[in-house]
């Protein structure tokens, strides 16, 4: 008995600061924002030939940012590397003061941390409201077991994706579909016709999610007709439909979003 009671309140001292940060604005990991800032000053000066703008596109050097594995992922790799150039390769020593150049390597861990780690500008609490309300996003994703199923879950999503990612998702169209989320068309045998999100398929059947939230299988032969939509259906210009404020404010409340946080938290794992 004494043990569960001490259990429990070792929960939850474990669970309130992190539910308390879910809630509210403060940030797990908050890089000094002015560093950021000027290194990403320099970053743009120096190093966007190779490296692209914001480290998004490599055109002569890899991608820093962005959802891959990194050769160099420590603050003394990403020093060292920057102060004195790799060996062998086109990069360069930058030709900077170590100072500067850790600003620059703070700069690029801003593009690398996940979204619940970067600091955010919008209000979380204003932000879950558009997220229901004026967004509609609840219409397609689902939320904490809330909400529609055309689109991925984002229970999580502050914790696997970066500010930059969540934002592109919202503001630019992807070239295609990704896989999973492709719209899809047929017509049976008969006649009907279907619509939904193509789930999965072989040579020999396909299923698709109608937007009624019905799971479909139809029979390859059986069909008349397949037709593919090269469209996702996440609309990508939420910075027209909503205005700035409002995208910051729901960026802020997606960031939160981070149930595998709290459940390590909860399993009490001390890492943040
Ligand atoms: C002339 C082109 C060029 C310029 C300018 C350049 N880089 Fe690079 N950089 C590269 C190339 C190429 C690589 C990949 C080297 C390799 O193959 O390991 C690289 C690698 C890196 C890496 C390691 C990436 C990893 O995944 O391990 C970092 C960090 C980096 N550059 C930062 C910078 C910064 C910061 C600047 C500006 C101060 C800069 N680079 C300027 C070409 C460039
Ligand atoms: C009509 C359905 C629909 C609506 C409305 C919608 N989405 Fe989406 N969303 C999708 C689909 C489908 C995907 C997956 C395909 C893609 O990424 O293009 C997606 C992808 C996303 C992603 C990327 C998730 C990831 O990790 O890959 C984010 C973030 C997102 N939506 C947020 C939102 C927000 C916030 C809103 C409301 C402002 C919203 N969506 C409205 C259907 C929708």
């Amino acid at each position: 008995m004494r043990g569960i009671v001490i259990g429990l309140v070792v929960l939850g001292a474990v669970v309130l600061p992190a539910q308390r940060r879910r809630a509210g604005q403060a940030s797990g990991l908050s890089l000094p924002e002015e560093a950021v800032a000027e290194g990403r000053k320099v970053y743009n000066q120096t190093c966007t030939v190779c490296h692209g703008v914001d480290g998004t596109l490599g055109d002569r050097g890899p991608a820093l940012a962005g959802n891959r594995r990194y050769l160099r992922s420590t603050d003394e790799e990403l020093l060292e590397a920057i102060r004195d150039g790799i060996p062998g390769t086109l990069m360069p020593p930058a030709g900077l003061s170590e100072e500067v150049v850790r600003k620059v390597v703070t700069y690029i861990r801003s593009l690398r941390v996940t979204a619940y780690d970067a600091p955010v500008k919008g209000d979380v609490a204003r932000g879950e409201k558009i997220f229901w309300e004026k967004g509609q996003c609840g219409q397609c994703h689902v939320i904490q077991g809330k909400g529609g199923l055309v689109g991925p879950d984002l229970s999580n999503a502050g914790a696997q994706r970066t500010m930059s990612f969540l934002r592109e998702a919202l503001t630019k169209e992807k070239p295609r579909p990704p896989r999973g989320y492709q719209p899809v068309r047929v017509v049976t045998a008969q006649g009907q016709s279907v619509t939904g999100i193509l789930k999965n398929e072989d040579s020999f059947s396909l299923q698709l999610l109608e937007a009624n939230q019905k799971l479909r299988m139809f029979d390859r032969a059986e069909l008349r007709e397949v037709v593919y939509d090269a469209k996702s259906p996440m609309p990508s210009d939420y910075d027209k439909k909503l205005a700035p404020q409002e995208l910051e404010d729901l960026l802020a409340f997606l960031s939160r979003q981070a149930v595998t946080r709290v459940r390590r938290q909860q399993l009490g794992d001390p890492q943040p």
